[in-house]
């Protein structure tokens, strides 16, 4: 097989920019060790958005050092299919990489939510995970619960606030789901902006608290049972599963610091759930990935009740990457190590043919 020129991408003009360092320093390692198969160009977006070529150690993303390297040159991704690749700027001169596929490992904004998919998308190059409109459906928790609802799949009863809605009718509207809430901005991730409320108080600053992130937020009712994490991986209808994992919380919710320390909370793989109802929530996994027009890869998160019910959560389209992180080691679970498991997605990037 031809060897393939691989333009990873890293960091982000996003919240969750440190948490694409760390997953980036995994992917990298890992496909550092396939040398043979992959020439890797590293491409670093610092926080407020600026694009470089970055030919220094690994270690150095995880440290978050990278962008003081001196091999650090500014580069821009050509939307001109003419030239399928990185453009570098050299003094008043360009270089030109050609690229035979990008993985973004970026997480949230800018990243995450269709607007790089849209750029890589316009550049002709193939690319891992989602596309454009996947993203961006799976980026807005109120339309992608919207549309998981209108497939027939259960979510927990919610209501959408858009910056300048009465307040009055709101908290109105959000009383009648029940105490305790949900409050997050529609676009986030990694917990960041969502707060747990149990009275209207704490309603009403948990509504200000998430606008800070985004103009539009979801509030909705607190589901009573376990967490599922489903890794779905390929393009439709050639899908894996790995195996499916749950969180067990001792605090109030999984929030940010609990995500990446897991102090009191403990996720076990595999789920411990009856095979029956393993066999649901794969099949219901599924649905939504193909609901929400998902391809290359994404970890479908479900709510399991106490009397049993199956609920959906969320779609994350670029989730944690590093090797411990829940999509790589449900995947590992399953049988695919992660050299494997890049393998395949690039493998899915290439194959998958987008209009
Ligand atoms: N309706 C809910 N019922 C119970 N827990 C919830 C609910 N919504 C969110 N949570 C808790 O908050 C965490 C973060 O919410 P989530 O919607 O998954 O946002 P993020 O994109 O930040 O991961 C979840 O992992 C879960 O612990
Ligand atoms: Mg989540």
């Amino acid at each position: 097989m031809k060897k393939l020129t691989i333009g990873v991408l890293f960091g982000g003009c996003s919240t969750e920019h440190e948490v694409s360092l760390s997953s980036s320093a995994a992917v990298l390692n890992h496909l550092n060790l396939n040398r043979e198969k992959y020439d890797i160009v590293m491409i670093g977006i610092t926080r407020d958005g600026q694009w470089y070529r970055y030919e220094g150690e690994v270690d150095r993303i995880q440290e978050d050092s990278w962008s003081l390297h001196p091999s650090c040159t500014p580069v821009l991704l050509s939307p001109n299919r003419a030239m399928k690749g990185l453009i570098e700027l050299v003094g008043t001169e360009y270089r030109f990489t050609p690229l035979d596929a990008v993985f973004p490992v970026l997480h949230g904004k800018n990243g995450e939510d269709g607007t790089m998919q849209g750029l890589l998308e316009l550049s002709g190059i193939p690319f891992v995970g989602c596309d454009t409109l996947s993203s961006a459906i799976c980026m807005d928790k109120a339309i992608a619960k919207t549309l998981v609802a209108a497939a027939g799949i259960g979510v927990p009863p919610f209501i959408t606030v858009t910056a300048g809605d009465p307040v009055f009718e709101t908290v109105a509207a959000a009383e009648k789901l029940g105490f305790p809430l949900y409050v997050k901005p529609a676009k986030s991730g990694s917990s960041i902006g969502i707060t747990k409320v149990y009275n209207k108080q704490e309603l009403m600053a948990g509504i200000e608290a998430a606008h800070l992130h985004d103009s539009k937020v979801v509030i909705e009712r607190h589901v009573d049972g376990f967490e599922l994490g489903c890794a779905v991986l390929g393009n439709t209808p050639y899908l894996v599963m790995g195996e499916m994992d749950e969180i067990e919380l001792a605090g109030e919710f999984f929030d940010h610091e609990e995500k990446y320390s897991l102090s009191t909370a403990s996720i076990h793989l595999p789920a411990r759930i009856d095979p029956n109802k393993a066999k649901e929530a794969t099949e219901m996994a599924l649905r939504i990935y193909r609901a929400l027009g998902c391809s290359g890869l994404a970890r479908v998160d479900l709510f399991l009740t106490k009397d049993g019910t199956l609920l959906f959560n969320e779609v994350n389209t670029i989730p944690g990457f590093t090797a411990k992180s829940r999509y790589p080691s449900m995947m590992r679970e399953a049988g695919m190590n992660f050299p494997e498991l890049l393998d395949r997605l690039v493998a899915a990037a290439v194959q998958e043919v987008r209009a």
